[in-house]
C-alpha cells in the first residue's frame, strides 16, 4: 500500500510518520522546498515527543519520503492525505485555498482510482468542494478516473501527538462510498488493535465532529474558568468542587483544569470557525459565544491579580515567566496566554524576564526583543518583583522553594495552573496566587 499525505505540519508530518511505522510505503509532499531539503536532511520542524525515533527508523528503512512534487508521486498511490493549513482569513473564516490547491493538483494529475481524504480542520461541507475541485480538473482533461472521497479528521494532541496517533480512542471517517471503507478500515486497522472503534459516517457529519468535539472540550475549560473565578469570590476551592463534581461518571474528571485560558492552533480557530458556520446558516451558537468571551477573559486574570497587588504600580518592576509554550511538551505559542499576559505587562512598563524549556525560538521570532530570555528558571527569578508560572512544564513542579526565596525581590508566586502546594508556600512565608484555590 502506498500513501501520500500533502501538508508536513502537526497532522500531516505525525500521521504520516505513524503510518509509514505500519509498514505502509509514505511520501510526504509540501509546496515549501526549504522544509523538505530539512526533512530529507533528518531535520523535523516541530517539537513532538517520540517522534524523531519513530522518524529515524522509517526514513532509514526507505518507507518514509518527502518531496516537493505531488503530481509524480500520485503514480502509484492508493490514498491522498489532505494535511495543508486552514488559516483564518480576514474575517475569521477558515482559508480554503490551499485545500483547494491541493485536491485542484489531484485533479490534474491523477491516472487511477484512488482515495482522496480531508485531515485538515475544514468547515463542514469542504469534503464537497474537494470532491467538486478534483472532477472538474478531470473534466477538463476529459478523462474519466474513479475516485473517492472521505473526511477523516485527526483528534491528536500537540505534545502526546505520536502516542495519540499510534493508540486513538477512535476513528472517525466521513464517506459515501463502500470501497473507500473498505481501503481506510485496513490503513487503520494497525492502529484499533486496542479495540477502540473506526467509526464511519457522512461526509458532513465527520467533519461536524471535529468542531463539535473541540468546542466541546473548549466548553469544559470556560466552564470550569468560570467556576473557578466565582469559587475565588466566594471562598470555595476549586479543587474540590473540581473532584466533587469530576467524580461523576456522567461529568468526568478530564479537562476540568482550570488555569489562565486556554491557546493553541485548534480551540481558539475552531470555535471562532464554528460560530460563525453557524451565524451563517441563520443560527447563534450562544454558549459557543460565551466560551470564546470567558477565554479572552480568563487570559488576562493573572496580570489582574499582579496589578491589584501593586496596586497598578508596575511600572519599572521586573517580572519572571516560568512557560510560554501554550501548553507544556509543545514549542507552539499560537494564541498562548503567555502573550496576552506579556503584553499586558509591557503595556504597564514593567520588564519580563521569562524562561521556556522548548520554546525559546517561538519566543524568539514573536516576541523580538521585547522581553529578555533567562536560560533557565533561576535565572528568570533574579531580583524579579514576583513568579508567575503560566505553563505547567514538568520540570517547573518541584522548584528549590528557599533559591527562589532568595532570588526573587518579593516572595511573591502567581500560579496560572494550580501546581503548587498551598500548605507549603505558606510555610515558606510566600505569598500565592493561584486560580480559584483557597489561598
Ligand atoms: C486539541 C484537542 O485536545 C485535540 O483532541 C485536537 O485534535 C486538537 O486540539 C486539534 O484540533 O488539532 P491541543 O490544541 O493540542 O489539542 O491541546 P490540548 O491539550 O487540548 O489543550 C488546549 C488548551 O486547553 C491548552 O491551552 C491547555 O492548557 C488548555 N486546557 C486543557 C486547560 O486549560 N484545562 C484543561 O483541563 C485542559
Amino acid at each position: 500500500m502506498k500513501i501520500a499525505v500533502v501538508g508536513t505540519g502537526y497532522v500531516g508530518l505525525v500521521s504520516g510518520t505513524c503510518f509509514a511505522e505500519t509498514g505502509v510505503d509514505v511520501v510526504c509532499v509540501d509546496v515549501n522546498q526549504q522544509k523538505i531539503e530539512k526533512l530529507n536532511n533528518g531535520q523535523i520542524p516541530i517539537y513532538e515527543p517520540g517522534l524523531e525515533d519513530i522518524f529515524k527508523r522509517n526514513v532509514e528503512k526507505g518507507r518514509l519520503q518527502f518531496s516537493t512534487d505531488l503530481a509524480s508521486n500520485l503514480k502509484d498511490t492508493d490514498v491522498v492525505f489532505i494535511a495543508v493549513g486552514t488559516p483564518p482569513d480576514e474575517d475569521g473564516s477558515a482559508d480554503l485555498k490551499y485545500v483547494l490547491g491541493v485536491a485542484g493538483e489531484i485533479g490534474r494529475s491523477m491516472d487511477h482510482y484512488m482515495v482522496v481524504v480531508t485531515k485538515s480542520t475544514v468547515p463542514v461541507g469542504t469534503s464537497v468542494k474537494v470532491k467538486n475541485a478534483i472532477q472538474a480538473e478531470l473534466e477538463k482533461r476529459g478523462v474519466d478516473i474513479g475516485f473517492d472521497v472521505a473526511s477523516n479528521p485527526e483528534f491528536l494532541k500537540e505534545g502526546s501527538a505520536v502516542q495519540d496517533f499510534l493508540r486513538p480512542d477512535r476513528i472517525v471517517i466521513g464517506t459515501d462510498s463502500e470501497k473507500a471503507q473498505t481501503v481506510m478500515k485496513r490503513l487503520y486497522k494497525p492502529f484499533l488493535l486496542n479495540g477502540h472503534p473506526i467509526l464511519f459516517m457522512d461526509i458532513i457529519s465527520s467533519e461536524m465532529t471535529k468542531y463539535a468535539a473541540n468546542s466541546m472540550l473548549a466548553t469544559r475549560i470556560s466552564f470550569i474558568n468560570d467556576i473557578a473565578n466565582l469559587c475565588e469570590i466566594l471562598g470555595a476551592d476549586i479543587d474540590a468542587v473540581r473532584k466533587g463534581i469530576g467524580s461523576d461518571p456522567r461529568i468526568g474528571n478530564k479537562f476540568l483544569y482550570p488555569g489562565t485560558g486556554y491557546g493553541g492552533s485548534c480551540f481558539p480557530k475552531d470555535v471562532k470557525a464554528l460560530i460563525r458556520t453557524a451565524d451563517e446558516n441563520g443560527h447563534s451558537l450562544e454558549i459557543l459565544k460565551a466560551v470564546e468571551a470567558v477565554n479572552d477573559r480568563q487570559k488576562s486574570i493573572l496580570f489582574n491579580k499582579v496589578k491589584q497587588h501593586f496596586d497598578g504600580e508596575l511600572k519599572g518592576r521586573k517580572f519572571a515567566i516560568w512557560g510560554l509554550a501554550f501548553k507544556p511538551k509543545t514549542d507552539d505559542m499560537r494564541e498562548a496566554p503567555s502573550l496576552v499576559i506579556v503584553e499586558k505587562l509591557l503595556e504597564a512598563g514593567a520588564t519580563v524576564v521569562a524562561y521556556d524549556p522548548v520554546a525559546k525560538e517561538e519566543a524568539r521570532r514573536i516576541l523580538g526583543d521585547k522581553i529578555i530570555l533567562a536560560k533557565d528558571e533561576y535565572e528568570a527569578c533574579i531580583d524579579a518583583d514576583a513568579l508567575l508560572l503560566v505553563t505547567e512544564w514538568p520540570e517547573f513542579r518541584i522548584p528549590n522553594f528557599k533559591v527562589l526565596g532568595k532570588l526573587l525581590k518579593n516572595k511573591l508566586i502567581f500560579d496560572g495552573r494550580n501546581i503548587y502546594d498551598l500548605a507549603e508556600l505558606d510555610e515558606l512565608a510566600f505569598t500565592y496566587y493561584p486560580v480559584g484555590r483557597k489561598s
